[in-house]
Formats: C-alpha cells, structure tokens, sequence
C-alpha cells in the first residue's frame, strides 16, 4: 500500500472553528490528485491508528499548492488536534489521492453546487476547476451556513462572483438570519431561475440530514439520479452483513501495485476485514462505503455490496466494488484501481 508523507506548508484560519492546511509534497515528488477528491491521513495517538479523510480545497493547474480544510467536531479526536496542535513544519502521512466526486469530462454543461457547513471544501475545488479550467458557461452554488463568518472561503467566493458576472452565482443562505434550506426552499430557488438550456448536474456535499433533504428534492423535481453526485462525509449506519451470502471461505486473488496476493475470505467478515485480519494492508477509510477509498475491480467471481454510497451505474459495470462493504459469493480476482 503505497503511504505518502506531506510537510505542513502554512496553517490559515478558514472561519469559525476551521483551520486550511497547506501541503507540500516531501522532496519535491508531485502529489498527483484531482479536484474534489480526498486524502486520507493516518494518524497514531496512543497506540490507536484512526483514519480520517479530508477532501482537497484546492485545484491542481489553478492553485500552487494542495491545501485541505478542517472544520472542528466537537470532542473530535483528529479535527480538534488538526486545529489545536498541528504547527507548520509537521509531516503528515497519508494514502494516495482518492474519490469519485469529480467534474469529469463535461465543461459547457450548467452546473448546480449545493452544499453545507465543511461540505464546501471539494465543492470550492471543483467549481474553481470548472470556472478557470473547463471554461464552465454557467456554475450556480447554493450554501448553508450558520453565519458569515462560518463560510468557508466566502472572500475568494465573493471575488469570484465579481469576476465570473454572468457565468457564477452564489446563494448564501444562513441559519443566523433564519433562513435554511429545505425541500420548498430548494425546488423553489431552482425553478425561479432562468431556463438551464442543457440538463444541469448536480453536486451535494453537507450533513446527512442536509443530503437526504437535497436528494428527496431533486428526485421530487425529476433529476435522474446519474445527474446527482454527492459526498458523503459522515457515516450514519453500517448494514449487518447480507444473509444469503455463501457462507463457505472464498479464495481472494488481488493484483496491487504489481504483486499477486492471496487470502482467504468467509462471511461474516468483509473482504476488507478479512484482509486486514491476514495482514494484508489495503486502503480503507470510513469502512462504510460513502468514501470510496476501498474501491477495487473485481475482474473475477462475485462480490455482495450490503451498501453503496458512492460507486455511479458507470463504476459499477466497469466492475468496480467496495472491499469494505463487499462480501464474496465465490472465488474472486480484484484489481486495485489506482485512481
Ligand atoms: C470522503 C470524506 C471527506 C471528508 N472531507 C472533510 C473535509 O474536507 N473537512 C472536514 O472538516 N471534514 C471532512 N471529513 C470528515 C472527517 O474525515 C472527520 O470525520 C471529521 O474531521 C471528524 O473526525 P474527528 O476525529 O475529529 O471526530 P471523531 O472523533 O471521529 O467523532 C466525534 C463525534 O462526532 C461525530 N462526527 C464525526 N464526523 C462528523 C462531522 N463531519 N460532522 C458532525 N459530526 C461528526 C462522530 O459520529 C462522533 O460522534 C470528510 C470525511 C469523508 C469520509
Ligand atoms: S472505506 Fe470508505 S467506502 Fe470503503
């Protein structure tokens, strides 16, 4: 599993209780990543490893460094030491660049960003891509927060809005002045605004409650849902494993980073955890299939997801699984994607 190590750049107060973190890569080796997309850090206090990932504000070809933000949780265990005691000169480790929350090919297509508190990290990153590299005609971004000085980047947003007249608006809507956003609120904005011409694409990243509400509108409204991408930054429920799975061991075959490995997997462990369990070290995040990060292409066999939060129609028929919520019904072979 390949393991990067980023020095701390500089440290910058975001807003309220929110910290950027700019990284440099270690000897000068390009971190390569894509805007929208996380890094997962690796930390070990007191002989506990958590994992927890933080998604890119940055945009590479726009910013000169890759820079994530922090927003406290309260008793958090990795925010509350990220914003009280990382100091600049830190080296920190992490997995390579991960997730699917990405603009992809499409530039001229309008472009609808909802999103809440720290959820406007990977929406920051992605819509500086799709003003200033893929030359996006129309970008609206939607955003709750509690007051103004909880908005993150509000004063690079605001220049923005300046000087993408025409082709960026920006909704704030803030708790403080009672106004949130709910299902009336949401279909009522997007139907006042004027014609979108081609189908807009939607991208929703904010609390799990703010998500449901989003999704229900937009599905109320008639958006498909391969026009919906979201990201999910907490995970709520893990399912039990699936009953109807073989339960007999399954032999896992994994081709990574040019090895050929193999081990056993049985229900009721993932095939994550039954890797983990036989020292074979894969990526891995939240183990609730919302981040990605575990994803792998299973080019062999059966795998049984209990959920999945995060792989598209498309992921799926290129044979892509989630190893932490995956379940093998027969033998299997699995590739690790590399992006
Ligand atoms: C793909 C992905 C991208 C992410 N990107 C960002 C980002 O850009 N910026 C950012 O600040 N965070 C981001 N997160 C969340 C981040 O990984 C941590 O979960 C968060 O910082 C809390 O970690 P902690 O160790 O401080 O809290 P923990 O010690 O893990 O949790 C303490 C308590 O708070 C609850 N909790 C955990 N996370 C949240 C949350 N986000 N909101 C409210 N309650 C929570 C837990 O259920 C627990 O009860 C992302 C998560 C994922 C999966
Ligand atoms: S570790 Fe997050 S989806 Fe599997």
């Amino acid at each position: 599993m390949n393991i990067i190590k980023l020095r701390v750049a500089a440290i910058r107060e975001e807003a309220t209780d929110a910290v950027t973190i700019v990284l440099e890569p270690l000897d000068g080796v390009e971190l390569r990543y894509k805007a929208g997309q996380f890094l997962t850090f690796l930390f070990l206090f007191q002989g506990h490893e958590y994992r927890r990932s933080y998604s890119f504000a940055s945009t590479p070809g726009v910013d000169p460094l890759p820079f994530v933000t922090v927003k406290r949780v309260t008793n958090g265990v990795v925010s509350r030491y990220l914003i009280d005691h990382l100091q600049a000169g830190d080296v920190l480790t992490c997995l390579p660049a991960a997730g699917k929350f990405l603009l992809e090919e499409e530039s001229l297509r309008p472009l609808v960003f909802v999103s809440a508190g720290s959820g406007m990290t990977p929406v920051y990153g992605l819509i500086k891509e799709a003003l200033y590299k893929k030359n996006a005609q129309r970008v609206v971004l939607i955003t709750q927060n509690r007051d103004r000085e909880s908005i993150f980047f509000r004063s690079a947003l605001e220049g923005m809005v300046s000087e993408w007249q025409g082709r960026f608006e920006w909704f704030s809507l803030l708790s403080s002045s009672a106004r949130r956003l709910n299902n009336a609120l949401l279909s009522e904005m997007l139907d006042s605004m004027p014609e979108w011409g081609e189908r807009p694409r939607f991208f929703l990243c904010g609390p799990p409650g703010f998500m449901r509400m989003a999704i229900f509108t937009l599905r109320l409204m008639g958006v498909a849902d391969e026009e919906i991408r979201r990201e999910n930054f907490v995970v709520e429920y893990v399912p039990p494993p699936p009953a109807a799975v073989d339960k007999e061991p399954k032999e896992v075959v994994l081709y990574a980073e040019g090895r050929r490995m193999s081990f056993m997997a049985q229900w009721p462990s993932t095939i994550l955890q039954a890797a983990l369990d036989q020292g074979i070290m894969l990526p891995y995040s939240c183990k609730g299939g919302r981040c990605g990060s575990c994803a792998a292409k299973c080019v062999k066999g059966m795998v049984r997801m209990s959920i999945n939060e995060v792989l598209m129609e498309k992921d799926l028929e290129q044979g892509l699984v989630l190893t932490c919520v995956g379940y093998a019904e027969t033998d299997l072979e699995l590739r690790l994607s590399e992006d």
